[in-house]
C-alpha cells in the first residue's frame, strides 16, 4: 500500500470476493441493506469509465440545463457515492481504456493503492484485483440485467461519438422532455473541456493530500483509444485472449477506437 498521511486507508479489504476500501467495508450492511424508492436514479459504473461525465449530465437534465443550478455544489454532493455512505451511482467503458484512466487515477490517488509498474497494472487489473472488483464481472453482470430491470445502459465511446443522441436517451430515460435549445447546452456544458474547468466537476478543490494531480489530472485525456499508448503488443494479444473467454456467451460489444 501507498504511504500518505492516511497511510492505512490506501489498504483494500475483499468482500464476497471484491476489493473495497476501508470506508465501505466498515458500513457494509448499511449499504447492503439500501432500498431504493420507485423514482430514485442510480448511476452505476466501473471506476474510471465516466462516472463524473454522466453525473454532469444527467444533474444538466434535471435541472433543465440551467448552467448555474449546475454550480450549486461540487459533483461528488450533487450525487453521492453510495458506497461511501456518507452524507453525501450502468455506463461502460471499453476494458482497455479503463484500465489506462485507472492506472493513471491510482498513481495520483492518494486514498488507493500505488498501481506499482505499468506491466504490474496490466495483470491486477485483469485478475480483477483491483478496488471496486472486475471489470468484465461488472459488465457483464450489468448487461445480463438490463432488460429485466429499468436500466439504461450506456457506453461512454457511444456519448463521445454523438453527446447529443446520447443525452437524449438519457433524457428519455428519465422522463424528461427538453428543447433542442437547451440539449444544444448540455452537449457543450458537458464537454470535457468545459468539465475539465469547471471547479464543480474536476476535483481540484479535494486536498492535493488526497488527490495529487500535479501527477496525473483528475480530468486527464477523455479520448477513446488512448490504450494504443499504453499497451504493448504482447498485452494486446494477451488481453484479447483473455476477454474472449472471460466474456464469452455475451452479446455485447465495445468500440475500442472512434
Ligand atoms: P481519462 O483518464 O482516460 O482521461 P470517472 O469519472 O468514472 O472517474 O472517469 C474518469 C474518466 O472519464 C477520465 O478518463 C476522465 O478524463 C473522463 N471524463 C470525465 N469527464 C469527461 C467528459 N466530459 N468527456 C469525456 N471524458 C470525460
Amino acid at each position: 500500500a501507498q504511504t500518505s498521511e492516511l497511510g492505512k486507508q490506501t489498504q483494500l479489504t475483499e468482500v464476497a470476493g471484491i476489493l473495497l476500501q476501508t470506508a465501505t467495508v466498515g458500513n457494509w450492511s448499511q449499504i447492503q441493506n439500501f432500498q431504493a424508492k420507485p423514482d430514485d436514479l442510480l448511476i452505476c459504473t466501473y471506476p474510471k469509465s465516466g462516472t463524473t461525465w454522466i453525473q454532469e449530465i444527467v444533474d444538466m437534465i434535471e435541472q433543465n440545463g440551467d448552467v448555474e443550478k449546475c454550480q450549486r455544489a461540487l459533483i461528488q454532493h450533487r450525487h453521492p457515492f453510495i458506497e461511501w455512505a456518507r452524507p453525501p451511482q450502468p455506463s461502460a467503458r471499453n476494458a482497455k481504456d479503463t484500465m489506462v484512466s485507472y492506472y493513471h487515477f491510482q498513481r495520483m490517488n492518494q486514498m488507493l493503492p500505488d498501481p506499482g509498474t505499468w506491466d504490474d497494472y496490466f495483470e491486477a487489473f485483469i485478475n480483477g484485483k483491483v478496488g471496486w472488483g472486475s471489470w468484465f464481472d461488472h459488465v457483464k453482470g450489468w448487461w445480463e440485467m438490463k432488460d429485466r430491470y429499468q436500466i439504461l445502459f450506456l457506453f461512454y465511446e457511444d456519448i463521445k461519438r454523438d453527446p447529443k443522441h446520447e443525452i437524449q436517451k438519457v433524457m428519455q430515460f428519465m422522463g424528461k422532455n427538453l428543447d433542442e435549445t437547451v440539449l444544444d447546452i448540455i452537449v457543450q456544458e458537458t464537454s470535457f473541456e468545459k468539465m475539465k474547468e469547471n471547479p464543480m466537476t474536476n476535483r481540484s478543490t479535494i486536498p492535493k493530500s488526497i488527490l495529487d494531480q500535479s501527477i496525473s489530472p483528475f480530468m486527464r485525456k477523455g479520448t477513446v483509444g488512448d490504450w494504443k499508448n499504453h499497451f504493448t503488443v504482447a498485452q494486446n494479444e494477451i488481453f484479447d485472449e483473455i476477454y474472449k473467454k472471460k466474456m464469452e456467451g455475451t452479446s455485447i460489444n465495445f468500440c475500442m477506437e472512434l
